[in-house]
């Protein structure tokens, strides 16, 4: 007699019992007889962190002036410990990778330092949200904007904020479908290389589902468990962030062990990512407005934002789209839509500075007098020579306008640098602000 034979109910994933790790069948099971909170060994109940979102930094012996705030900036520890830790902060940063995301403990601190409780602060280029989020904990009002469809997607994850008890009946209510007839024939053959055809079945079911009922929340979550080296990953072996392609059988380095798919249940696997984003609380109430759009044509109102932080492309070092290639595919973007959105993001080095004229254009119309830009910037390595992106954006801002109050070098720790070269590496805050 089987689980589903003694709950009375239809299998619901057929292949359930074929789960090769144990610890997710017991998370399925946990999760049909309501256990799951209670199986779960995290910190579950930990409130949300409310002094460190409490506190200002100011206070009477120390004013609120630029000259401050630049002190501060080049003072404040927020690579050491606690702010370096892996989840630092609030679990929801951790919803879904993305290359390139703001380290939250430096959204954290800018937003501290450049705006206070009630500012209206916007991110041009948010990512996956990383700053509107901070921004919101942190009691600041937020506007998020990017063009990438998946940074979309789970930013407005990070702000949907159901009950926990609403998202796992969600699951619960998957007992009562048979995903095994699914075609999957439709899906492209590079995407089908990632993952047995039956948790493929699946997550083409759930996506679908989860798109059509625009759950944001638990979209994000199939998006962060899509691929990885782990077992809580539904693919073959392959990085989290990047999806290295598998290799065929015919390649002469196969390795059965990471490249040959094997069925992973997606129910349990979502419902311990959902324990996990919930274990360190958030607030139910949120002040964010985020739009899908182009930082070079901003749909807001003339002087109404406070501050800009941001951390703006630069100069064709990442590209957004190849590396989000597998989660795109389940957003709807195949490979010719992908290449479509490649050409439209601002990434190509040709026009970078011309298009970053273009945003500065447009934040000049919405921010107020006065206020200040905040754009965090690597320097570009080529094997002879580096651009200082920040020093060449600020020219060009200084011509639109914009005073430059500083730039800030933030020299990045070996162990976090991509390349092998032992070069230091820096990424640079630029402040600027709106002349008044
Ligand atoms: C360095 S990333 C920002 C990461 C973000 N701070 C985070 O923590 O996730 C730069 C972002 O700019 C976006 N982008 C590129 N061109 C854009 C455009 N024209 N309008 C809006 N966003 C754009 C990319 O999609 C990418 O998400």
């Amino acid at each position: 007699m089987t689980l589903f034979d003694h709950l009375g109910v239809k299998d619901p994933f057929p292949f359930i019992d074929k789960e090769p790790y144990p610890v997710y069948r017991n998370r399925w099971r946990d999760l049909l007889r309501g256990k799951l909170k209670k199986s779960f060994k995290l910190e579950f109940n930990k409130k949300f962190d409310s002094k460190l979102y409490n506190d200002e930094f100011y206070s009477n012996n120390y004013s609120r002036t630029l000259k401050n705030a630049i002190k501060l900036l080049k003072t404040v520890g927020w690579r050491d410990d606690p702010y370096d830790r892996q989840h630092w902060g609030n679990w929801l940063h951790s919803l879904s990778p993305y290359q390139g995301r703001m380290t939250p403990s430096l959204a954290h601190w800018l937003i501290k330092i450049f705006s206070k409780k009630g500012d209206l602060i916007l991110d041009p280029f948010m990512g996956v949200g990383t700053v509107p989020l901070e921004a919101d904990f942190l009691q600041r009002f937020t506007i998020g904007i990017d063009l990438n469809v998946y940074g979309y997607v789970v930013a407005k994850g990070k702000f949907e904020r159901k009950s926990i008890d609403y998202y796992l009946n969600y699951l619960k209510e998957m007992r009562n479908i048979d995903t095994s007839e699914i075609d999957i024939s439709g899906v492209s053959d590079w995407i089908q290389a990632y993952f047995h055809p039956k948790t493929l079945k699946e997550i083409v079911f759930l996506n679908k589902k989860l798109r059509d009922e625009k759950e944001y929340f638990l979209l994000s979550c199939l998006m962060g468990i899509l691929h990885g080296n782990r077992p809580g990953y539904l693919s073959v072996w392959t990085g989290c962030i990047i999806p290295m392609t598998p290799r065929p059988v015919s390649h002469p380095k196969y390795r059965p062990d990471k490249d040959k798919p094997e069925y992973r249940a997606v129910i349990p696997r979502m419902a311990a990512k959902i324990m996990r984003m919930y274990s360190t609380g958030f607030p139910l109430e949120t002040n964010a407005r985020l739009i899908l759009g182009d930082a070079r044509k901003i749909e807001l109102r003339d002087d109404t934002i406070d501050v800009v932080i941001c951390s703006p492309p630069y100069y064709n070092t990442l590209d957004y789209v190849g590396q989000n290639r597998v989660r795109l595919y389940f957003l709807g973007l195949n490979r010719e839509k992908q290449v479509d959105l490649r050409q439209e993001l601002i990434q190509d080095s040709k026009n970078y500075l011309d298009d970053m004229i273009t945003v500065g254009k447009e934040l000049k119309r919405v921010v107020k007098d006065g206020s200040l830009i905040i754009f965090v910037l690597g320097d570009v390595h080529r094997t002879k020579y580096s651009i200082n992106t920040a020093k060449e954006v600020s020219e060009k801002y200084q011509q639109l306008d914009f005073e430059e109050i500083a730039i800030v070098n933030d020299e990045i720790p070996l162990n976090k640098v991509v390349s092998r070269s032992k070069r230091k590496k820096f990424d640079r805050i630029l402040v600027l602000k709106n002349q008044e």
